[in-house]
């Protein structure tokens, strides 16, 4: 969907711009998505599964921009990529069409810097206007950073699924389950 850019500024004074992703970005998106994977073992793709072609994230990326129920949005720094947060509904079936699920990640060298919690801040408001009432995500437990941002956001742990992920070494994680309430 689109929705209007936002400015923020960072811990360390920088300039933060908020946006929809668009094609504009894809080659940018795939370098992004085989660097973070790489950079962490909390998100669920591993680099070698990174394998869009230029062509088809365009073409995802201007679908998305075009779609009212999903929320793709880029933070650039100094006009290049950070991070990418998206927030998207569980599904059209009316019983569980209330709910939507989050999804954030950013480049190593722009952690701590705040820009997460203003992206889930501004996901949030753009998923309340949508008319969800409750946001869900799945965290891998030993990921501690991400868990304090959740609940600094606003996001309560409800549950714990176990051995969620298996890490290309053959160890399994838990994945720990909260919501948000957004109707309050
Ligand atoms: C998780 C992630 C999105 C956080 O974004 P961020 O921009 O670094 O978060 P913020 O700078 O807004 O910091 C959030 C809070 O977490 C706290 N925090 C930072 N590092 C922490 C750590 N190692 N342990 C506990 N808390 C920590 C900070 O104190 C901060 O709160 P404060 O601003 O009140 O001090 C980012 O680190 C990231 O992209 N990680 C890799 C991908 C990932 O794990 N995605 C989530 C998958 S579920």
């Amino acid at each position: 969907m689109k929705f209007a850019e936002r400015t923020i500024t960072l811990k360390d004074g920088r300039t933060c711009i908020l946006k929809p992703n668009s094609p504009e970005y894809a080659a940018e998106m795939i370098e992004y998505l085989k660097k973070t994977c790489a950079e962490t073992d909390f998100l669920l793709r591993n680099p070698d599964e990174v394998n869009f072609t230029l062509e088809r994230e365009a073409e995802i990326l201007g679908n998305l921009l075009e779609d009212p129920y999903h929320a793709m949005m880029i933070a650039l720094v100094d006009g290049r990529p950070a991070g990418n947060g998206s927030v998207s509904g569980i599904g059209e079936k009316r019983k569980i069409r209330h709910r939507c699920s989050l999804a954030i990640a950013l480049y190593k060298e722009f952690w701590g810097l705040g820009i997460g919690t203003a992206m889930i801040d501004y996901l949030s408001e753009l998923a309340r206007g949508i008319g969800w009432e409750q946001m869900d995500l799945e965290v891998v437990a030993e990921n501690e950073r991400a868990q304090a941002l959740y609940k600094k956001c606003g996001f309560i742990e409800s549950g714990r699924r176990h051995n969620g992920v298996r890490f290309d070494d053959g160890t399994y994680h838990d994945e720990i389950l909260m919501y948000k309430d957004l109707t309050k």
